[in-house]
């Protein structure tokens, strides 16, 4: 594994995937530092499990490229790429984390009870401030704005926008569209 501490831990070049007959991701290009805390934020369709599920390889890749501390994932089974220390926490499901060297954590608010989101954000910033590398996908967009350095913003299958979480929180288009403002 590459520990060159300038190379991103995860990179995303280019990524294209779907379902059978309909291409839902065009061209993702995104990245994860070691030790920072990412959130890809978007509404409901917007492509966020599919991004998941093709960088983990549950889903085949039909062209870009996946790297995770320099190793081309694109190709690899799931089983191989967890192995890596890739985890991916499911849609809806609890953190669970054994170790891994990221963490990528689908909509882990989806389905909470208010207060157990509250909870759920808490342990995110634990872990973060632990220094695990962190991808969470959010429909939540402030809480995850607001833990997250920086942030993409997904729109029909593309990065719509990206930045410092920051930026992103008091950036018109981010509020108008996702915060109700
Ligand atoms: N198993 C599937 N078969 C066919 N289309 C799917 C499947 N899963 C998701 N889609 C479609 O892919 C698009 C993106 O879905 P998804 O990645 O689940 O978005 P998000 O996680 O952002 O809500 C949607 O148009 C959805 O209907
Ligand atoms: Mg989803």
């Amino acid at each position: 594994m590459n520990s060159d501490a300038q190379t991103p831990l995860l990179r995303v070049e280019g990524l294209e995937s779907g379902y059978a007959g309909l291409r839902v991701l065009a061209g993702i290009d995104l990245h994860v530092n070691r030790g920072e805390t990412v959130a890809v934020v978007g509404g409901n369709g917007a492509g966020k499990t599919t991004l998941i599920r093709t960088i983990t390889g549950m889903i085949k890749a039909t062209a870009g490229a996946v790297s995770f501390g320099g190793v081309p994932l694109v190709g690899l089974s799931t089983d191989r790429i967890c192995e890596y220390g890739l985890a991916q926490v499911p849609e809806g499901r609890q953190i669970f984390a054994s170790q891994p060297v990221m963490l990528m954590l689908d909509e882990p608010s989806l389905g909470l009870a208010p207060i157990v989101v509250e909870q759920m954000f808490r342990t995110v910033a634990m872990l973060a401030s632990e220094g695990m590398s962190i991808l969470l996908v959010e429909q939540n967009v402030a809480e995850s704005l607001r833990l997250c350095q920086r942030a993409y913003v997904m729109e029909n299958g593309t990065i719509a926008l990206s930045g410092d979480a920051k930026d992103l929180l008091s950036d018109d288009r981010v509020r108008q569209a996702y915060l109700g403002l």
